[in-house]
Parts: structure tokens; sequence; C-alpha cells
């Protein structure tokens, strides 16, 4: 390759190879689990009205002030790749009248790329494949806060085939949550000085962030902070120990962190991360939270939501061999045919093996039977037909590697019961 041969991105991957039967089958599992939720897939675009990010994600965070990729203007509105999914959802929410619905709460669920200008490093990419959900309704109660988060557990736990770890905290409503901002600002009020600039700036903005910041000299600042749960109101107060009482005793273990508080601004109540605990090195592979003025914020009704998204990246890193293995082994191939009669009988049989829903790959004409063989044996194809020249079909198991003449009739009836 030369010098000045073009390379793909800081921060992203090209998806080959087994990394990309590994995102086709984390989507399948991902969104499965999602149907089980009842949650409909939906896809929105992927570059919205930079407006709608810097009112909803919001202004303090550093998702907005300092890694939106935003698009050269060609006289247009201006335009940004998202950064994440909740924004778009809740504007097509609106856009599309979809609140109107009589079968509250919406749920919905997606997967795709999100686009975030972040230094990258290990586990943290530009483009990040997000799945998530999101539920929707006027006025978000427990039984639909906890499906949100049980279903962020189950989805996590499906793919990587054991369990995660669950870190809490709940912000408080709207209302309770400016008190607290009063009084945080108070507190900050003779230190801000001598803090950050991001920590300046978020004081501003939004100082339930400054608690966030990963400057350690600004943590030790910030350690005596009041705490956000010393603000709850009573409402609050009750909704967040029925979601804990409910959780429970669906038999999830979780550590309450009063700290977080996540990166977006628009969270209110309930607020949780996922961490893989053999490699905690990644951070969080999930996340989210309750937001009840968001739909508001972006010209909609007063509706609330609820919802999270994995980090498709960080799930793939936390995989063990033994589950990749787990997780390849559907991916092999059924039958893998050589045709050394070279007249297109392959392809027939092909198409009638693909009808009975089989994956089926052709070795090409100038690919000697030794070769072939091979290469079956590397896309792991768990049966060989060779259309000899004699018109014959012989079928090898490559699991004992037994090889034994079979008529069309045969092949196709065991094909077929193989699917039962
Ligand atoms: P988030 O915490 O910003 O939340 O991102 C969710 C997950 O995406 C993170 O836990 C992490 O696994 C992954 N992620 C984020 N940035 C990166 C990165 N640079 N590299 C690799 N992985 C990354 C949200 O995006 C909210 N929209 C979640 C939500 C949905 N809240 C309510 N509804």
């Amino acid at each position: 390759m030369s010098n000045n041969a073009i390379k793909r991105p800081r921060g992203t991957i090209d998806y080959q190879g087994e990394m990309g039967l590994l995102l086709s089958k984390m989507r399948e599992i991902l969104l499965d689990t999602a149907k089980s939720y009842n949650c409909q897939y939906v896809e929105v675009p992927m570059f919205e009205e930079s407006s709608l990010f810097h009112r909803s994600v919001g202004e303090s965070s550093d998702i907005v002030t300092k890694e939106t990729f935003d698009l050269q203007n060609k006289g247009e509105k201006n335009y940004t790749l998202r950064p994440e999914f909740t924004a778009s959802i809740s504007r097509a929410v609106i856009e599309n009248k979809l609140y109107t619905s009589p079968d509250m709460p919406l749920r919905f669920s997606y997967f795709g790329p999100v686009f975030r200008y972040e230094r990258p490093q290990a586990g943290r990419y530009r483009q990040i494949t997000q799945f998530g959900a999101e539920f929707i309704d006027s006025k978000i109660d427990i039984a639909t806060s906890v499906e949100a988060f049980m279903l962020s557990i189950r989805s996590a736990e499906k793919l990587l085939g054991h369990e995660v770890s669950v870190k809490l905290n709940f912000l408080g409503s709207f209302a309770s949550r400016e008190i607290y901002k009063t009084e945080l600002k108070e507190f900050f009020k003779d230190k801000i000085d001598n803090m950050c600039d991001d920590c300046k700036r978020r004081y501003q903005l939004n100082p339930l962030r400054i608690l966030d910041c990963k400057v350690e000299e600004d943590q030790v600042i910030a350690r005596d902070a009041p705490r956000v749960s010393d603000y709850l109101s009573d409402e609050d107060k009750k909704e967040y120990q029925e979601i804990l009482k409910l959780i429970s005793s669906i038999g999830v273990k979780y550590e309450i962190d009063t700290e977080l508080v996540r990166g977006l601004d628009y969270y209110t109540g309930l607020v949780w991360e996922l961490y893989d605990e053999e490699n905690l090195n990644l951070g969080a592979i999930g996340g989210g939270g309750k937001y009840s003025s968001l739909m508001a914020q972006i010209g909609g009704p007063d509706f609330e939501g609820i919802g999270f998204s994995l980090g498709g990246e960080r799930l793939l890193l936390s995989l063990d061999e033994k589950r990749k293995n787990e997780l390849l082994s559907d991916e092999n191939l059924d039958y893998f045919i050589i045709d050394l009669l070279k007249d297109g009988s392959a392809s027939i049989l092909a198409d009638k093996l693909r009808d009975l829903n089989n994956s089926v790959s052709i070795a090409s004409y100038s690919r000697a039977l030794g070769g072939a063989i091979k290469m079956a044996d590397r896309l792991k194809s768990k049966k060989v037909i060779i259309i000899d020249t004699d018109k014959t079909y012989k079928v090898k198991d490559m699991k004992n590697r037994e090889q034994q003449e079979m008529t069309l009739e045969q092949i196709l009836t065991e094909a077929s019961i193989r699917l039962c």
C-alpha cells in the first residue's frame, strides 16, 4: 500500500470478517429482545437541524458544545450528524403526531450509527453504533420506567451471555431539580473561579454537570456539594422508592451512585448506567434515564419519555472468546457446493436449498477439488455437496468427514427435515 493510500477516518471501524458477522448478530439479538417488549423498530435521519440537539441534548453537555460533526452549510439550514437518537425520535414523534395514538406508551427501538467528535482511544470512537429504546407517554408511570430499565439490562445480558452491573441515581422532577441547581450555584459561588473552564461554563448553563467533571482538583471541591437526593420532593421520593422496590422484586442487583448525573442535559427522574465488570476500563456499555421536558423544549406537547442506549462497539469489545464462538456458530454455512460438471447444476441446487432456508455458497469453477474443500473448511461449512462429472451428488459431512452418494431428492428432503 502506498503512503498516500486513503485510510478510514480516525475513530471509525471497518466492520468486516468476524466483526461484520458479530455486528449483524448483535443487531438481531438486541432488536429481537426489544421486540419481546413490544417495541416498534424506527429509523430516523442520520442528520438533523443543528438546533434540535442544542435545544434537547443541551448547551452544557460536551456532546453539543465540543463533539458534534457539523455539516458544511450550502446555503440551507445548519445540519449536524446525530450525536444520539433520543432527540431525533422525540422530533419524529412530534412531527408525525405519534403522540395522538390511543395506544400509549409509545415504545420504539433503534439501531444505527451516531457521531461524536471525541478524542479516539480504547473503547472511544467517533462513529458509534447505538442500540436503544424510547418509551413515550403523557406521564411515564413506574411500570413503564421499569420496562425501559429492564430492557436495557436484559438486552445487554442476552448478548454478553452474563449479568451486567447497574449504577443508578434519581435526579428528581424538573421543579425539584431547579431548586437543587440554585443550591448548587450557591455552593460553588465562591469556588468556581478556581475550577476548570468547563466547570465555569457548566456553572452558568447547568451546574449539575459540575458533578460530572473529570478534573481531579474539581472533583475534590465538588465532594462536599449538596446531593440531589436531599432536594427530592415527596412525590419524587415516592416514585424513586417504588421503582427501587419493583426492580428489587424482579431480582435486579444495583448500586446507587449519588454522583451519577449523566452527560446530557435533558434528564429528570431515574438515570442509570450499565457496566461489564470484566471490562470496566471501557467505561459504560450503556446508559439512560427519564426526560420530562425534552418534548416541550423542542416544540411538542408536554409529554415525558424514558429510554436508554447501549454502545455497540463497547458491547463487542466485552465479548469473551467463548461467547463470540457461540454467537458465530449460528453463522456457519449450511452447504458449500463444488460443481465439477460446471454446467450450472450448482446454481439450480443452491436456489432450491436456499428456498428451504439454508445458507449456501458455491465454489468457483476454476477451483480444484482439494482447494475447494479447504475453502469449505475455512467457511465452517456444515456440508459439502460435490456434483461429480458422472452427474452424481456426493454429500460430505464436514464434522465427521463421512461422504455418501445421494440423489437430488434425498438431499432436498434432508435439507427440509433439518429445518424442523
Ligand atoms: P450516552 O450515555 O451518551 O447516552 O451513550 C450511550 C452509550 O453509548 C454509552 O454508554 C457508551 O456505551 C456508548 N458511547 C457513547 N459515546 C461513545 C464513544 N465515543 N465511543 C464508544 N461508545 C460510546 C445517550 O446517547 C442517550 N441518548 C441515552 C438515552 C436514551 N437516554 C434516554 N434515552
